[in-house]
């Protein structure tokens, strides 16, 4: 698999990363620890190198998962985590202070709490789950994260951008403090390319784009009769009339693309791809057969100028996870 650079860390990230939400279970259902272990080492096995976790992902769970096949690659894996906000609120809401979220002992505690699950002295990436531009000119955050640089418990630090609001971290890039962040960026959501990304590409800022499959509306399996569990947490990403709204969508993306080559999945993630400012993809993927149809992807390469102007046709301003 090809790799990139994940902007000024000296990291050599594969192209497509493993999404390690899914695989902490809880607010994912539908799946197992044999079956996601068994994913997680294929994708390993095809050139994988990072994977995306957090603290919060099955409260520890998904951590644990990735530290046992990480310890086990008998290879170089780049480990990302995130300090899940103190408050529990996703996404961080104007006005609340940082105090309330990432006050300095907690970001530290949070990041010894990881460093324990996943079996390691030194993590990464560590990244702040959610961001609050207010937060801007506090010594809070600053100093937390110098810390833990300083101390060797991360080996770089960034922040995990608020859901449809890339414009949120500008003055955070700007301040040079951070050196990745991580934003949703699909077919459908097409907004970093207006600001954030010509502004990490010249701060060299590493981009970590999340969510590249919408939550699954991106692969083309969602209809009007899906079903989800209770506790899962797409069965209120996907609440109302958002999978009517989301078959209407992809039916129409589907007809635009005609027979341009390739399944949904493939084309949506080659869609991030594309884009130069992005330095790895990040799909959750908790099956082998997800994992070698998405890693298979990647291999080929950049969608053409006509496949991409067709694509830009179908950007969809939306927040399914807001209420
Ligand atoms: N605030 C934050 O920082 C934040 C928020 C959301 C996500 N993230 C990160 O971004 C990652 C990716 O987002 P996500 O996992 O929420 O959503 P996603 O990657 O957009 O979609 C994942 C869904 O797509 C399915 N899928 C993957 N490849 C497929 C393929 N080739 N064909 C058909 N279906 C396929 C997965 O199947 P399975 O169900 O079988 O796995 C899963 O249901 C997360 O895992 C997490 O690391 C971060």
């Amino acid at each position: 698999m090809n790799t990139r650079k994940l902007g000024r860390t000296g990291f050599e990230v594969s192209e497509i990363g493993y999404g390690a939400w899914g695989i902490g279970g809880g607010q994912w259902q539908g799946g197992t620890d044999e079956e996601s272990l068994r994913s997680l080492r294929r994708a390993i096995e095809l050139g994988l190198n990072f994977i995306d976790t957090a603290l919060a992902y099955g409260e520890g769970h998904s951590e644990q998962l990735v530290g046992r096949v990480v310890r086990d690659a008998g290879k170089r894996i780049y480990v990302a985590t995130k300090v899940p906000p103190k408050n529990q609120r996703w996404p961080a809401q104007k006005g609340v202070g940082i105090e309330e979220v990432f006050p300095y002992d907690y970001v530290i505690e949070c990041t010894n709490k990881s460093l324990k699950h996943l079996g390691m002295e030194t993590v990464d990436l560590q990244q702040l789950h959610v961001w609050n531009p207010e937060w801007i000119d506090h010594e809070e955050w600053r100093r937390a994260l110098e810390h833990l640089k300083k101390s060797g418990k991360a080996r770089a630090v960034g922040v995990s951008i608020n859901d449809h609001d890339p414009d949120s971290a500008l003055e955070l890039v700007k301040t040079g403090l951070v050196d990745t962040v991580q934003v949703i960026y699909n077919i459908f959501d097409q907004s970093p390319e207006r600001n954030l990304f010509p502004l990490t590409q010249k701060m060299n800022v590493g981009v970590i784009a999340r969510v590249p499959l919408d939550e699954g509306a991106l692969t083309g399996t969602i209809t009007e009769n899906t079903q989800f569990d209770k506790e899962d947490f797409r069965n209120y990403y996907f609440r109302g009339d958002h999978k009517k709204q989301v078959v209407r969508r992809v039916n129409a993306l589907k007809k635009d693309l005609g027979n341009v080559d390739g399944a949904l999945p493939e084309i949506a993630l080659r869609f991030c791809l594309s884009n130069p400012a992005v330095s790895t993809v990040i799909p959750g993927m908790r099956r082998i057969r997800n994992a070698e149809a998405n890693i298979a992807a990647a291999e080929k390469g950049a969608l053409d100028e006509k496949t991409m102007s067709v694509l830009r046709r179908h950007a969809w301003e939306k927040n399914f996870y807001g209420v």
